[in-house]
């Protein structure tokens, strides 16, 4: 029998790729515009004779799989089943069949969820009370946990209940006996982009902590790049060309009700450069809004990189303090859609404040910029920026950070304050630290995410053994080095108005 290498190996890579973009023959290989990043000049390579793809510009690389997986945004395992089937190949895929059935049982239990909820009419009240028509709790197909021997009896009599555990939403208390993760929430289902139930999020209703319980991990549910409502979305975000990212289950579901529907929102857990890129596969706009508190304003700052990076233009809505989308879209949806139409681009919002003498505008766009992947639209930025403060275009240009890494080696290399920091945290923890307004590297940014998820096995050890004289001296030094200022708002953005009008000097800002 051969192996899946072997398989993979007799496969055709340039008949592969050619089917999705226009390869051009050059010598021994074939090169392209690469179909991931904003691409002026072909920097996207395939050679036949290894069978692999690579783009010197944004460095994505691999067989045919992986291109496959990319750029039809499936998984591994889907990306090889979708090649097995062009070619007619003998792949015998035992964990697929495991997930058909985790899936099924998944599927099962959502069906169960929503006849349960649908029995309920306390339920449905509480749902009503926050604004759902029945319309969108069928679209949604939201449900409620109460039964658990119930669902217990049904995943027995349809032979499910191994395969359902695998989902981790049960869990064993002793043999036969289980307790339901969800048990008494109002159960959301989280869909992969195909419309498959992959997780559920519960909420409770009676005020007890966690207000939010989600799916763990599972063989078909990664949170890193799944997004809550993207399979409702998808239709309405490329006939929008933009997507409106919000941060939670009520915010999407509200603003869909009032016919706002090209909107994800990512599971609780930070936004993540796997998501940028999933979202740069249905348009290239996104739309901000996210909760006006300070920790949207936090969101704002940490999703910024990664939607530069995938050469996503980013928008901005801040909206009054103390609202999320759920609250405002209810209270009064015109002047949500006002705030949302009038939205500026984040760079051009900063250049225009840059212009009115902000100093901290100018830090932030400078560190945005670096994240740029289109060299027109950055080279741009910096010439205006060369002539508001007066600096050189090249001497703003050593400011940026290094993001795009030239060699394999240069993509772990952290500079020495982003390793101290990251050392630091490891050691300490993130009490009373602010990390939300540091100027990192994408690479540091996704070592800072490892930490906060405590993926301590993606830490390189020589963060984790660093040994410092005085670690929490030189940390609490780094720490400083590398923050920004905090983003503001428009409403500081009125205030700032005021001060400059009191106070007219053209702001210079000097090496
Ligand atoms: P929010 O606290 O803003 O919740 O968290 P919300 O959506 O406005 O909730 P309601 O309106 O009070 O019902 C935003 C998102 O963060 C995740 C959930 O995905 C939530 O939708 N979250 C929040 C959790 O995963 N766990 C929590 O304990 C809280
Ligand atoms: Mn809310």
């Amino acid at each position: 029998m051969p192996t899946l290498r072997d398989i993979i190996g007799k496969i055709d890579i340039v008949d592969v790729i050619s089917s999705y973009i226009e390869l051009k023959r050059v010598g021994n290989n074939y090169v392209a515009r690469c179909p991931f990043h904003p691409d002026d000049t072909p920097s996207f390579y395939v050679s036949p004779s290894k069978g692999i793809f690579k783009c010197f510009g944004c460095g994505v690389g691999g067989d045919a799989v992986k291109f496959i997986s990319l750029y039809e945004g499936l998984d591994y395992w889907e990306a090889i089943e979708s090649l097995a089937k062009r070619y007619n190949l003998p792949i015998k895929l035992e964990r697929k069949e495991k997930d058909s059935e985790l899936l099924l049982a998944l599927e099962r239990v959502a069906d169960f969820y929503h006849q349960e909820l649908k029995k309920s009419q306390h339920f449905i009240n509480y749902l009503r009370d926050r604004g759902l028509s029945s319309k969108t709790i069928s679209k949604f197909f939201l449900g409620f946990a109460g039964n658990t021997d119930g669902l217990l009896k049904m995943l027995r009599e349809e032979g499910l209940i191994q395969a359902y555990e695998r989902s981790g939403n049960l869990t064993k208390v002793e043999d036969g006996i289980y307790r339901d993760l969800f048990r008494n929430r109002i159960v959301i289902p989280i869909k992969d982009v195909s419309g498959r139930v992959v997780a559920f999020g519960g909420r409770s209703l009676d005020g007890s902590n966690p207000k939010y319980v989600n799916s763990p991990e599972s063989q078909v549910f990664k949170k890193r790049s799944t997004l809550f409502g993207l399979h409702e979305a998808k239709e309405y975000i490329k006939e929008a060309d933009e997507v409106v990212l919000v941060e939670g289950y009520f915010d999407l579901m509200s603003l869909w009700q009032e016919g706002i529907r090209n909107c994800v929102a990512p599971l609780g857990t930070a936004f993540t450069e796997e998501h940028a890129i999933t979202l740069s596969r249905f348009t290239k706009r996104v739309l901000l809004l996210y909760d006006g508190d300070n920790a949207g304003r936090k969101a704002v700052r940490s999703s910024v990189p990664y939607l530069l990076k995938a050469g996503l233009s980013v928008r901005v809505v801040y909206l009054p303090e103390g609202e999320d989308p759920d609250s405002f879209v209810r209270k009064d949806p015109k002047a949500l859609r006002d705030l949302m139409d009038k939205a500026q681009d984040i760079q051009e919002e900063l250049l225009q404040k840059v212009k009115e003498g902000n100093k901290e505008a100018f830090e932030n766009l400078l560190y945005f910029c670096s994240f740029i992947t289109d060299g027109v639209k950055r080279f741009e930025i910096l010439k205006e920026l060369s002539k508001e403060t007066g600096l050189s275009i090249s001497s703003l240009q050593d400011k940026l950070l290094k993001v795009e890494p030239k060699t394999k080696e240069e993509h772990y290399q952290l500079n020495y304050h982003e390793a101290v920091l990251l050392a630091g945290l490891y050691k300490f923890g993130f009490e009373g630290v602010d990390v939300d307004n540091l100027k990192l590297s994408l690479h540091a940014l996704k070592l800072l995410e490892a930490l906060r998820r405590e993926e301590y096995h993606l830490i390189p050890n020589y963060i984790k053994n660093m040994k410092l004289m005085d670690l929490k001296s030189s940390f609490e030094e780094s720490l400083k080095v590398l923050s920004l200022p905090q983003l503001e708002d428009s409403r500081d953005f009125q205030s700032l108005r005021q001060k400059i009008k009191e106070q007219p000097r053209k702001l210079r800002i000097r090496r």
